[in-house]
């Protein structure tokens, strides 16, 4: 009792026997969606809009022979699974062919209940090697995602480890910047982009001088316009990229110290001429500065970090992403505990 039967499963029959075709059909129609082909000809038309699962494929036929008509198959549908209906004498020039395609065979005249365990066999085994290649094609696409993330963070962590920041700032930064985008209606793109992008916003600092970024007092009016220069320079270190993620992590170096009032570095933009990439930075930079511990200053509750952010809406940041910022306070505060800070 065959009882796995694959209705929504597609066979294409091609005989030239006619007698054969719709005693098959009749048959492999109880169990599957069935078309049939008299010759490999035919079968080649069939399949421009009937797209077979499988293909049970007589050897000699006119016009175009089953063997023939597989490497076809083979080209335009890769992985078909097909099963050779073939007389004895084909045995040899069939195992022949055989190597290397997803085929089988099966003598004339064939059982039904036989055909019917072959080709629900080849269904499974095709569809357990689509599963496998779909898992294969995940696991590389993660894997491509993971190295890329690694590859930022380093980056991103030999600028930011020359000042009192720490390696878990840029991914928070990043993960928070992805949450502030996403709260202010942008798409799934932009804000996987920007969870990548945001961690480089400081790789400008490889080019400050370690005298002027780890100096423990207060800054000079001179020593500071050469702190503004980590902007220009990190955006420098990423121009000229042809892929969008450097192309928004350029822009971002360059503009996240602009302010909403025009009041920032280095082109004292405001408003809308801030790239929205670096006004959302912006407000998960400082966000996350103030919240974090640092040699010369406590980290702040987040309370009264949360009411700063609020304090600058409309002077230092752009304030409708303020509010979709303190509409995630919570989203904010978990990413804060999930990335705490490891000691360096
Ligand atoms: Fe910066
Ligand atoms: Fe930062």
């Amino acid at each position: 009792m065959m009882t796995d039967s694959r209705e929504n499963k597609k066979v294409l029959i091609v005989d030239d026997d006619p007698m054969l075709r719709s005693m098959q059909k009749l048959f492999l129609g109880r169990h599957f969606d069935v078309d049939v082909a008299a010759d490999g000809l035919e079968a080649l038309e069939k399949i421009k809009y009937f797209m077979p699962d499988l293909a049970l494929i007589d050897i000699d036929m006119p016009r175009m022979d089953g063997l023939t008509l597989m490497k076809e198959l083979n080209i335009q549908i890769p992985g078909l699974p097909i099963i050779f209906l073939s007389g004895s004498g084909d045995l040899d020039k069939i195992q022949q062919a055989l190597s290397g395609y997803t085929a089988d065979y099966i003598m004339k005249p064939a059982d039904n209940t036989d055909l019917l365990i072959r080709i629900n066999a080849a269904l499974t085994s095709s569809e357990k090697r689509r599963k496998d290649s779909e898992k294969a094609i995940a696991a590389a696409t993660k894997e491509l995602r993971d190295i890329k993330l690694e590859i930022i963070n380093r980056l991103a962590k030999a600028a930011e480890l020359r000042d009192p920041e720490t390696g878990m700032h840029i991914l928070r930064v990043g993960y928070m910047s992805g949450q502030i985008a996403l709260a202010s209606g942008f798409d799934a793109k932009f804000c996987d982009l920007m969870v990548f992008a945001a961690p480089m916003h400081d790789v400008g600092k490889v080019g400050i001088p370690d005298h002027i970024l780890l100096k423990p007092e207060k800054l000079t009016f001179e020593e500071f316009e050469i702190i503004k220069n980590h902007t220009t320079i990190g955006a420098r270190v990423l121009s000229g990229s042809h892929h969008q993620l450097i192309q928004m992590a350029e822009t971002i170096a360059l503009s996240h110290h602009e302010r909403w009032d025009g009041s920032g570095y280095p082109g004292g933009l405001s408003g809308a001429y801030i790239p929205v990439e670096g006004r959302i930075t912006a407000i998960a930079d400082v966000f996350d500065a103030l919240t974090s511990e640092r040699p010369y200053k406590k980290a702040w509750p987040a309370e009264k970090a949360f009411l700063e952010i609020q304090s600058q809406s409309g002077k230092q940041f752009d304030p409708e992403l303020v509010t979709c910022f303190l509409n995630i306070e919570d989203k904010i505060l978990k990413l804060k505990d999930k990335f705490m800070d490891e000691f360096k």
